[in-house]
């Protein structure tokens, strides 16, 4: 287990990188009030959904389940996540928790952009891309006919917690996908980086 510290002065945020680290240890701390919006998809709901209600006993915890795919990511499927926060009387000391790849991030850190002029958030982020990508950083936003991520505000997660084990469950396609990430950074900032990339992903690729 690794913790690395994003450091943006008040707005600094840890990044916990680890197998199992899904736990109540390193989420709990972050939540600053009682309730919590649980942000998940369809698809890791069943995965994982039960594992982190477990590691968030003792808060009043509600859910949005949002279909899965890119093709939600848009103003009418963000709204579910405002009308459950608005049913479940949530305030200004909420946290909202991304459970998900990146589109369940970046529909759950704008909601928390928004909800109130700007609540808490925490990162979970369950796909390889969005471990090393898009949980960091503070973009966050939703499609809109006219563009991708046209509509969006940076706020920053006050947590980031990445369970390599869930990856486990990750598609090839996807692991690809963020395995691609991966090396392109090796390209950009670090030679050595790189082929120690290249030669994980040969390696995995013939395996
Ligand atoms: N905010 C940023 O800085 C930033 C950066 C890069 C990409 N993005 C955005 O991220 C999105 C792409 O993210 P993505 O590649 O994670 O795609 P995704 O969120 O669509 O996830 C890919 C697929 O994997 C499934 N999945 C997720 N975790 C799983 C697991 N552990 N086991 C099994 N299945 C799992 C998802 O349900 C989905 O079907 C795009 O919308 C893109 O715009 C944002």
């Amino acid at each position: 287990m690794q913790t690395l510290r994003v450091d943006l002065g008040d707005r600094s945020y840890p990044i916990t990188i680890g197998t199992g680290v899904l736990r109540q240890e390193f989420i709990a701390p972050y939540i600053k009030g009682k309730q919590v919006m649980l942000v998940t998809n369809d698809t890791v709901a069943p995965l994982y959904k039960e594992s982190l209600l477990n590691a968030l006993a003792g808060f009043q915890v509600d859910e949005v389940v949002l279909p899965d795919g890119e093709a939600y990511k848009d103003i009418s499927h963000l709204n579910l996540i405002f009308d459950q926060l608005l049913a479940k009387r949530h305030n200004r000391t909420t946290t909202l928790i991304a459970l998900g790849g990146g589109v369940v991030g970046d529909m759950t850190g704008f909601a928390a952009a928004c909800y109130q002029r700007g609540v808490n958030f925490i990162q979970i982020p369950t796909t390889l891309l969005s471990q090393v990508d898009s949980s960091v950083g503070g973009k966050t936003g939703v499609n809109h006919p006219a563009g991708k991520n046209m509509i969006g505000a940076f706020h920053q997660p006050v947590a980031v917690v990445a369970d390599t084990q869930v990856l486990n469950t990750l598609p090839d396609v996807e692991l690809s996908a963020g395995i691609a990430e991966v090396i392109k950074y090796g390209l950009i900032y670090d030679d050595a980086f790189f082929y120690l990339a290249r030669r994980e992903y040969d390696g995995a690729a013939s395996a």
